[in-house]
């Protein structure tokens, strides 16, 4: 459709665009009418140049690889890089202990684990969520029980977490999703309340804060992930921080397949009744002792340009940044996440939204679908060791009884997402990114007829 906008309707556009539309688009090669159009409609990109790429690295990585291939100490238990890590990793986020662990899912296991959830045991879960969460509930053969979200926070509503709370449950395993915390001071409250652990899932919050202290610090443990999207990566990897120091040895041991702390050379005791083989190995332990010396700075990045970024999207009608809590010091900005409304958009539906917003050089994804009302979770109603353990009464009440998360719902049909590599490269990105929203909301009109 070939759109002509009018001086008055240019004017509008710029002014509403703001810093994004002095971009500098060379006007001796591009009218003002293109400037204002958006690319699905013929106009120029908003964002030509592309995003930083990721993973980042350089010689550090390479020499790092070298060094672990070069000693012949391919595992932790004769090496000493992965240990080298945890002791790092620990002093950076400010905790006690930390476990290297060969992923985020097994850093949950081993806390799960050390915790010993099994049959007939409960575990409060949000349904906004990567799969993992649930599944390393139902790999003990607990019940997940999702509690629904704060549709603004994208967060696990903590003021519906007690009246999830029965005799049968064991744990909490609240999610900082996205990087930014969760409401921590009413999740501890609970569990304290009912003397409950609570484990977070911080697998997409490295170095995220609530007042003042890292994530992944506040519960009995802390579970991270490193696996390659994340803001710290070695393809994968992850760890468990924890204050305490049994807990600690019940995870370390869990993860060595039930024996006791691996000394080079020692003979290992049995401890506990269960436990596997969840190490990290020497080349991911050095990955990260090189990533690591990237992860403040790039940190940083993410958290100005994510700020500026909220400060330009703030003021279009019908896009709504996630709230952060009045308790979160910093969000780690694993995704950039916002809400789309599309009565702001003429009707212009969310898949043509992000459509057109790609079209203009800003990929974006519409984030997680409805965990809680998956096939693969309801199937779980019909597994036959749950229906052995449980009774099929029980998970019947249990299909019932997670499929009610309306918040979730609205939430899943509205939810934008923005990688974290997006918001490492310079502020005017974050003025591309805005004018494309513009451009598309200026013209959403013939784009809903595109
Ligand atoms: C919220 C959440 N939990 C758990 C995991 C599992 O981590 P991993 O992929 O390292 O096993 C991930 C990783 O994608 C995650 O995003």
């Amino acid at each position: 459709m070939n759109h002509k906008i009018n001086r008055r309707e240019f004017l509008n556009a710029a002014s509403v665009a703001g810093a994004g539309l002095a971009l500098g688009f060379p006007t001796s090669t591009r009218g003002a009418a293109d400037v204002a159009k958006p690319a699905m409609l013929g106009g120029p990109k908003a964002h030509a140049g592309g995003f930083p790429g990721w993973p980042v690295f350089d010689q550090t990585e390479e020499q790092a690889l070298l060094d672990t291939l070069r000693s012949g100490h391919w595992f932790r238990g004769s090496g000493s890089t992965v240990a080298k890590f945890e002791e790092e990793f620990a002093k950076l986020t400010g905790a006690k202990h930390c476990l290297a662990t060969s992923g985020g899912t097994t850093a949950l296991c081993a806390a799960l684990g050390a915790l010993d959830i099994g049959p007939g045991d409960e575990v409060i879960i949000p349904p906004y969520t990567f799969v993992a969460t649930y599944n390393v509930v139902v790999l003990n053969y607990a019940l997940p029980v999702f509690v629904d979200s704060d549709l603004e926070s994208f967060q696990i509503d903590a003021n519906k977490i007690e009246a999830a709370i029965t005799p049968a449950t064991k744990a909490i395993l609240p999610v900082h999703i996205g990087g930014s915390p969760a409401d921590l001071d009413k999740i501890l409250e609970v569990g304290g309340k009912h003397k409950l652990p609570v484990v977070e899932d911080a697998c997409q919050a490295h170095l995220a804060e609530w007042r003042g202290r890292k994530v992944g610090t506040w519960g009995l443990a802390g579970c991270f992930s490193f696996q390659a999207s994340k803001n710290l990566n070695s393809g994968e990897g992850g760890a468990v921080l924890t204050n305490d120091e049994q807990f600690a040895n019940r995870c370390c041991n869990f993860h060595y397949q039930g024996r006791g702390k691996p000394v080079s050379g020692g003979s290992l005791a049995y401890s506990g009744t269960r436990g596997s083989n969840l190490r990290l190995s020497e080349f991911q332990g050095s990955l990260l002792m090189a990533q690591m010396s990237r992860v403040i700075e790039q940190t940083n990045r993410r958290t100005e340009n994510a700020n500026y970024l909220t400060k330009l999207l703030n003021e279009i009608p019908g896009i709504k940044p996630a709230k952060l809590y009045e308790g979160v010091t910093r969000s780690a900005y694993h995704l950039y996440m916002f809400r789309y409304d599309k009565t702001r958009f003429a009707e212009l539906g969310r898949a043509k939204f992000m459509e057109a917003m790609g079209r203009e050089g800003v990929p974006c994804s519409g984030g997680y679908g409805q965990l809680n009302k998956d096939d693969y979770v309801s199937a779980l109603a019909r597994n036959k060791h749950y229906l052995k353990i449980y009774g099929e009464p029980r998970m019947q009440q249990w299909l019932e009884q997670n499929r009610q998360c309306p918040q979730n719902e609205k939430l899943c049909g509205e939810a934008v997402w923005f990688t974290q590599n997006m918001l490492l490269g310079p502020r005017e990105d974050m003025e591309h990114i805005a004018e494309a929203v513009r451009k598309i909301q200026q013209h959403a009109g013939e784009l809903v007829r595109k």
